[in-house]
C-alpha cells in the first residue's frame, strides 16, 4: 500500500484555518421586498448553479434572508466587472433597520435605499416582484422553493446563523452584448462576471480554453 499521509507527500503544505472560505465565486446582487415594499439589495457571493436551481448561502441577520423567508420571490443580478466600485459602495449598508448588534460591530448601517447608494437603476421583472438592476448584464428571475437553516462554527470568526436557499431560476434575462446573436448562449469572450475572492474583487481573465461541452 502506498503511503498517502499529506505530511510526507506535500511538504510545500502548511495548515491554515482562514476566517472565511470565500474560494471565488461570482457577485451576486439579490434584489428582494422589504416588509415596507420597498426593494433591498443584498450583495453576496455564497451562490451556485445546479440544473435550473441556484443555491444561496445567506447570513440569518441580513434583510435578504428575512425578505426570502417571508416572501420567496427575488432576482439574482449579476454585475460585470466594471461595476466593482459600485458593489463596494453599498458594502457596509444594511437594509436591517434597527441593525442588529452582531452586524453593527462589523460596521455595517441602516441604508434603506441601496440602489441611490450604489448608483444602480431598478427596472420591472416579467414574472417576481423584486425588480431587476439595469446596470447588471445578467439577471436571473427566481423562487426560493427550500430554506435549509444551518449553524456555522460558534467562535471561529465565521457566520453562525445561516440559511441555504435552494432557488428555481424562473426567466433569465441577458444584455444583448453579451448574447451570441440568434442564439441562447452566452458569449463568454464578452461577459466578464465580478468575483469575490478571500474578501477581494477580480475579474475572470484570460479565457484558458473550453470544456468538451461547450457550446459556444
Ligand atoms: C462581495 C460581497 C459578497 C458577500 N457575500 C455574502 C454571502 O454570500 N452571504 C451573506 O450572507 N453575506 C454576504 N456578504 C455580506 C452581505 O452583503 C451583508 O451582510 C449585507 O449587510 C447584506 O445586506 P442586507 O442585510 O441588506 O441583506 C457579502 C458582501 C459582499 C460585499
Amino acid at each position: 500500500m502506498p503511503d498517502t499521509r499529506s505530511d510526507m507527500l506535500l511538504p510545500e503544505h502548511v495548515t491554515i484555518k482562514p476566517s472565511v472560505l470565500y474560494f471565488g465565486t461570482p457577485v451576486v446582487l439579490a434584489t428582494t421586498r422589504s416588509p415596507d415594499g420597498s426593494t433591498n439589495i443584498t450583495p453576496m457571493s455564497s451562490a451556485w448553479a445546479l440544473s435550473d436551481k441556484v443555491v444561496l448561502g445567506l447570513g440569518m441577520t441580513g434583510q435578504g434572508a428575512q425578505n426570502l423567508q417571508r416572501d420567496s420571490e427575488c432576482v439574482l443580478n449579476f454585475p460585470s466587472e466594471v461595476l466593482q466600485p459600485n458593489v463596494e459602495r453599498i458594502a457596509r449598508a444594511t437594509g436591517r433597520n434597527p441593525v442588529p448588534e452582531a452586524k453593527a460591530r462589523m460596521g455595517y448601517t441602516h441604508v434603506a435605499d441601496k440602489f441611490a447608494l450604489g448608483g444602480f437603476t431598478p427596472v420591472g421583472s416579467e414574472i417576481v416582484g423584486p425588480p431587476r438592476i439595469a446596470e447588471c448584464p445578467l439577471q436571473f428571475e427566481a423562487r426560493a422553493v427550500a430554506i435549509h437553516h444551518a449553524q456555522g462554527d460558534k467562535g471561529s470568526g465565521h457566520l453562525s446563523d445561516l440559511a441555504i436557499v435552494e432557488t428555481k431560476v424562473l426567466r433569465i434575462h441577458a444584455h444583448r452584448g453579451i448574447v451570441v446573436s440568434g442564439t441562447n448562449h452566452i458569449d463568454t469572450a464578452r461577459w466578464k462576471p465580478l468575483f469575490y475572492v478571500f474578501r477581494h474583487y477580480f475579474g475572470p481573465g484570460p479565457d484558458l480554453g473550453r470544456n468538451f461541452r461547450a457550446e459556444a
